[in-house]
């Protein structure tokens, strides 16, 4: 699948250029934000947005910032977390800290969190409240892992971790594409929890590759503890790749099965298609 010539891609990589060179040259504030929002991403977050949205009978024009907003605080997540864990290779480039230093880096992630309050700052307050809160699990999510140490770390905690930091983004995502589409707070609170499902899964999934080291465009020289290493002090290695592949297929399927109370539309084939893609289409054997 490539999520590239999707036109929610094409949506979403038009309006970030459009930002970026709206702003000002005077410092260097536009190269760093520039280096990590035009090295790539699936942009899959506000992808999800988009399409909760129309799912539920919205239009793009009056999604695309609240896409925007989400790709920027995730955006910044990503430049903030590279820090914390001494990143140095993300999306296939070098981490904005390793090359611009890390108060140029925390700074563009300061500046695109702004940002993206701006964007939100047009939307119904259903919208904003989602979208702070996300803000405030992730920062939440990310102070437990970075606490997290292999022997007290249990997997009640890593599920709480993993909600918080990963999963809390991606469920904001699809409620705020509800709301913005005027749907109602039971609509909305359905694709949240589709998103929960999805983001639990995705981050699963992504510490399985981690661990097994096929995720190429990342690379950190510190490691939280993940779900294999909780796993593995009551089973064999193999045995634990197998039980947390099986675990985030779960959450995947409760995720498709939240679709599917749902009519037929593209919106909906393309919410499935998302699924697949940042999940089970990742794992290797696949
Ligand atoms: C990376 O997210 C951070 C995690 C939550 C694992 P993505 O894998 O969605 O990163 P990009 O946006 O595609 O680079
Ligand atoms: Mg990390």
């Amino acid at each position: 699948m490539n999520i590239e010539e999707w036109e929610e891609y094409q949506h979403i990589n038009d309006a970030m250029n459009d930002m970026i060179n709206s702003m000002d040259d005077s410092s260097q504030m536009k190269s760093v934000v520039g280096h990590i929002c035009r090295s790539g991403g699936k942009r899959v977050r506000p992808i999800i947005l988009m399409l909760a949205s129309r799912i539920c009978g919205g239009n793009y024009e009056k999604s695309v910032n609240a896409a925007l907003a989400i790709e920027l605080i995730h955006s910044a997540s990503l430049i903030h977390d590279d820090i914390l864990d001494e990143g140095v290779i993300r999306r296939g480039v070098e981490s904005a800290h390793k090359k611009y230093g890390p108060a140029a880096a925390m700074l563009a992630g300061d500046y695109m969190i702004s940002k993206s309050i701006e964007l939100i700052s047009s939307y119904t307050a259903p919208v904003v409240r989602e979208f702070g809160r996300a803000g405030m699990a992730m920062a939440e999510g990310e102070t437990i892992d970075i606490k997290s140490t292999n022997g007290t770390f249990e997997d009640s905690n890593y599920f709480d971790c993993i909600n918080k930091k990963t999963a809390s983004l991606f469920a904001a995502s699809a409620a705020m594409g509800a709301y913005i589409a005027d749907a109602d707070e039971a609509t909305a609170e359905m694709l949240k929890d589709y998103g929960e499902k999805l983001g639990i899964a995705y981050q699963i999934i992504d510490d399985l590759l981690e661990y097994t080291e096929t995720s190429g465009d990342k690379r950190s020289d510190h490691e939280s503890v993940s779900i294999l290493q909780i796993y593995q002090k009551d089973m064999s290695q193999q045995e634990s790749i197998q039980k947390a592949t099986d675990v985030a297929i779960e959450y995947v399927d409760m995720a498709k099965d939240i679709l599917a109370k749902f009519g037929p539309s593209d919106a909906k084939d393309k919410l499935l298609k998302v699924t697949d893609y940042i999940t089970i289409e990742m794992i290797p054997e696949y």
